[in-house]
């Protein structure tokens, strides 16, 4: 008899893996589910950056092995981008290093700081592969509460009540996923000096910067952030390109050092066009960038009317790719809500649970849907008259 590994069950199957299963089983039964859970973004790339990938995949020579770094041309690119979004100053040689997309690079990072037993800081609620990958490597989370009454900011006064002397990594995510708050200034610098003072690398994911976020801001530019501090970004939401799995890590060279040596040993470097596309990417103006945001900021109008229509309270000024909201009272939890629309409306909303147990009175839309397709879910969840 063949068992897996005892890693397998400290992690469960994705949410969203299982939830899909059931949506594509509703849809054989010739119910038309409208998903408004999953933040993968349906409007296109820009039109250059597919030419790029079409044009350099036509020549020959560009099918082989990449270097495991990246091409120079991606990342420069990403240093350009860092410059001219953050203000930010990165050596494109050795402070940056492409990834198939901030996810993987959880995985690699978690894989080059923690040893097993080694504690980690997670947020909750939070982006759910943060637990699970801690979980992978055999490290242990540690959850630090993240509340509408701090604005879903840490307190780093609780934090420093505790026993920090095992804790090596934290995980923070500004703009935060799924609650929608932006990143504060004062924040940030608090979180260097507390990682600085712990001896806690404090890693920040921030896929939102781009998305109906009026100040795109890095942790990556407060003093002294690169003595403790690393961070991640995405081509995913920012450019429309989720499915072309373009990510990087930023951080002083000795870092990323030891990223590479984990991600040289287990790929070996993306497909050039990609790689000279998404540097195309990278060079798009703000205009564009006010493109993509008109259409989120009219379907985010339609998504507080969905709000409003289960009679959920929000904050109006959260950022990001969702909205998130708290139920009315009379509801157990968020997933007695998303369970009753999906089940009467056919509409799929994404119930807090899935992020930490602070996400139980909340759920989650997405504004990767059409305006059409919006429209349609308050006519069909109105007709559900929630009392
Ligand atoms: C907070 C957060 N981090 C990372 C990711 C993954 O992004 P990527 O496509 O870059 O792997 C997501 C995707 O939903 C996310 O919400």
């Amino acid at each position: 008899m063949i068992k897996p590994a005892d890693r397998i069950g400290t992690v469960q199957e994705y949410y969203f893996s299982v939830k899909l299963k059931q949506i594509d089983q509703l849809r054989q039964e010739g119910k038309d589910v409208i998903n408004l859970g999953i933040g993968s973004p349906d409007q296109p790339p820009a039109s250059q950056v597919i030419e790029t990938l079409g044009e350099t995949a036509k020549n020959a020579s560009n099918h082989g092995y990449q270097s495991y770094i990246g091409i120079p041309a991606l990342r420069n690119g990403f240093a350009n981008w860092y410059k001219r979004s953050y203000g930010i100053d990165l050596n494109p040689e050795n402070e940056i290093i492409p990834m198939m997309g901030s996810k993987e690079a959880i995985m690699h990072i978690s894989m080059a700081f923690l040893n097993p037993g080694d504690e980690v800081l997670l947020p909750n609620p939070g982006y759910p592969t943060y637990s699970a990958v801690t979980n992978l490597v055999g490290a242990v989370g540690r959850y630090y509460d993240l509340t509408a009454e701090t604005d879903w900011q840490p307190d780093f006064k609780v934090l420093e009540s505790q026993d920090l002397s095992k804790v090596k990594l934290m995980w923070v995510n500004y703009p935060n996923m799924p609650t929608g708050a932006a990143a504060q200034p004062e924040v940030m610098k608090e979180l260097i000096a507390f990682g600085r003072r712990h001896h806690i690398l404090i890693c920040n994911d921030n896929p939102y910067s781009f998305v109906l976020n009026p100040r795109p801001s890095s942790l990556l530019s407060v003093d002294g952030a690169k003595e403790t501090a690393i961070e991640l970004n995405s081509l995913s939401k920012s450019h429309n390109m989720a499915g072309w799995r373009i990510g990087m890590v930023a951080g002083k060279a000795e870092f990323v050092q030891y990223i590479l040596r984990v991600k040289s040993n287990m790929d070996s470097g993306m497909f050039r066009p990609m790689q000279e596309a998404a540097a195309k990417a990278l060079e798009l103006d703000t205009e564009w960038y006010d493109e993509v945001n008109a259409v989120y900021a009219r379907r985010r109008d339609l998504v507080f009317q969905i709000m409003d229509t289960l009679q959920c309270t929000y904050d109006r000024h959260q950022v990001g790719l969702f909205v998130w909201a708290k139920i009315p009272d009379r509801f157990k939890n968020g997933q007695e809500i998303s369970d009753l629309v999906l089940d009467k409306a056919h509409v799929f909303i994404t119930p807090g649970f899935i992020f930490g147990s602070n996400g139980e009175p909340y759920i989650r839309i997405s504004l990767c849907a059409s305006e059409a397709l919006l429209e349609e879910s308050i006519r069909r969840i109105k007709q559900l008259e929630i009392q």
